[in-house]
């Protein structure tokens, strides 16, 4: 009798720990899944009109042009064969299975990630459907065309991210002690920013082999043709981004008081918050704004049209129709450039982009879309264009560089099919 009682709460004992074993991994699938939302998995190796997850999706980067990888479960051109520890040191150390990855797909900031994260991830990616598909080959520039080269290359960036570290030692002392004194949300929200969703990636500046510039975290960056501002949280206070604005970019795409975010200009829309859990995007949206320094809010300016400057013509014959003719937007069919924060960026580089290049419709929600902004990189030569900007600027914006003609033929050459 005795001896099956104790039997008795044994296999009760052992169903309830497979019940709970179950229940983790359940949990961590979930996570898994919610991971590869907001980490930008999925918008990136999934291809526009391709199956979710299977790669493809091209990125023209200064390296050349890269095909992101099927990720998909498959044995032959998926990660089905994938270990756990090959999937670890692909998204933390950029070690593909054949070769070094390039930047481009995010290891610089997934190096960050928690090992318990880590393994979601892969539970998640390993329970998911196997899709075959054969991917194009990368067409990188010169020498970094050879595996030997990209190899020797990685191995520079492995040793260079080693020195920089031991020389930024002091400064990483401090960021540890900062980093104590502040609260559970701080440390949540610096997690989502820098881990997970890799801000860092196009608004912190690169040194030598592309390596992020830690001191000078989210200071702003020129990529490939774009610019990233400055989204340090004192720059962020100075230009009166509010947490409610912050939350209707991240979650809209948009912002209504400070005008759109160039969406159009780079492959992942709405900066990959979308997804986020609300404890979660409260908890970055203070991480960002959260700064010791005292900083004094901006409100927009509206100087006043100034008709003797040379830009003014080209802005009433090209420009108002949309943009109003004082700079006041018209709802549903372009944004104000009064408190618009791409003109009082302290780079002028996407007000050019976007004058030269446009942008595509598109649809922020159901009920909220935008006209199409047209190109004038045909139109108007570069002492033109810089004019035009420079009154954009001067009217609208506290910025009080002025660009030049040979600033604009720079930034126009960015988007030359060769460069
Ligand atoms: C910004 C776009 C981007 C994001 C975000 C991104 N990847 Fe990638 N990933 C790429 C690209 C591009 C490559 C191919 C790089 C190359 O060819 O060197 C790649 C390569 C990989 C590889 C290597 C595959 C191989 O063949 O060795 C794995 C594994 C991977 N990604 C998984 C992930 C996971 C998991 C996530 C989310 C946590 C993720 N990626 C997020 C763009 C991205
Ligand atoms: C693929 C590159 C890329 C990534 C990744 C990215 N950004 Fe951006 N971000 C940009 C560009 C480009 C702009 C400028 C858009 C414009 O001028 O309209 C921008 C603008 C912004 C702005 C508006 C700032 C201003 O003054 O106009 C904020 C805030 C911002 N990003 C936050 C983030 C956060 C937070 C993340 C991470 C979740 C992130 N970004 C990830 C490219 C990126
Ligand atoms: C047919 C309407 C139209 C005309 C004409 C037009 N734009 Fe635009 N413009 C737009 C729209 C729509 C956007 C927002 C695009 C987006 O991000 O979806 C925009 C965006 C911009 C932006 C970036 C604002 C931001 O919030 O990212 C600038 C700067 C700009 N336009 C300047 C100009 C200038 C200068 C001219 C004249 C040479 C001009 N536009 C003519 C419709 C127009």
């Amino acid at each position: 009798m005795r001896f099956s009682v104790r039997l008795l709460c044994r296999i009760v004992c052992l169903f309830f720990c497979l019940q709970s074993h179950a229940d983790d991994i359940e949990q961590s699938l979930l996570r898994g899944q919610y991971l590869a939302q907001v980490a930008g998995c999925i918008s990136c190796h999934t291809a526009d009109n391709g199956a979710t997850n299977a790669g493809g999706r091209r990125f023209d980067t200064d390296l050349g042009v890269v095909y992101s990888t099927n990720i998909t479960s498959d044995n032959k051109t998926g990660m089905g064969r994938y270990s756990y520890t090959e999937f670890y040191n692909a998204l933390h150390y950029g070690q593909g299975k054949q070769r070094q990855l390039l930047p481009i797909m995010p290891f610089n900031s997934f190096k960050l990630l928690t090992e318990r994260d880590t393994l979601a991830l892969y539970r998640y990616y390993m329970s998911i459907p196997a899709v075959v598909r054969q991917l194009p080959r990368n067409q990188l520039h010169f020498p970094l065309n050879y595996d030997i080269a990209l190899n020797g290359w990685g191995w520079l960036q492995q040793r260079q991210a080693w020195l920089s570290i031991s020389h930024h030692k002091k400064n990483d002392n401090k960021a540890v002690q900062t980093t104590s004194s502040h609260g559970e949300q701080w440390q949540r929200g610096r997690y989502i920013v820098e881990a997970v969703a890799g801000c860092g990636r196009c608004h912190t500046p690169k040194s030598v082999l592309s390596q992020p510039d830690n001191s000078r975290r989210l200071a702003g960056a020129i990529n490939q043709n774009f610019y990233a501002p400055n989204i340090t949280a004192a720059e962020l206070r100075r230009q009166n981004w509010t947490q409610q604005d912050l939350r209707q970019l991240f979650r809209q795409g948009y912002s209504s008081r400070h005008g759109t975010v160039l969406t159009g200009a780079y492959a992942v829309p709405y900066h990959y918050l979308k997804p986020l859990s609300k404890g979660d995007m409260d908890a970055a949206i203070s991480y960002l704004l959260d700064t010791e320094q005292p900083v004094i809010a901006n409100r927009p300016v509206n100087y006043g049209h100034n008709q003797k400057l040379p830009g003014y013509q080209t802005y009433q014959g090209y420009c108002a129709g949309c943009h109003g003719l004082n700079g006041e937007g018209i709802e549903q069919v372009a944004p104000a450039m009064i408190g618009n924060s791409t003109l009082n960026a302290q780079q002028p580089f996407n007000s050019v982009a976007i004058i030269l290049k446009g942008v595509k419709p598109r649809h922020v929600e159901a009920l909220m879309g935008f006209y199409e902004m047209p190109d004038y990189g045909e139109e108007f030569n570069n002492q033109t264009l810089a004019d035009l900007v420079n009154y954009l600027r001067t009217t609208w914006s506290r910025q009080t560089t002025l660009l030049t003609a040979n600033d604009v033929a720079d930034i126009r050459q960015r988007f030359e099919p060769n460069h």
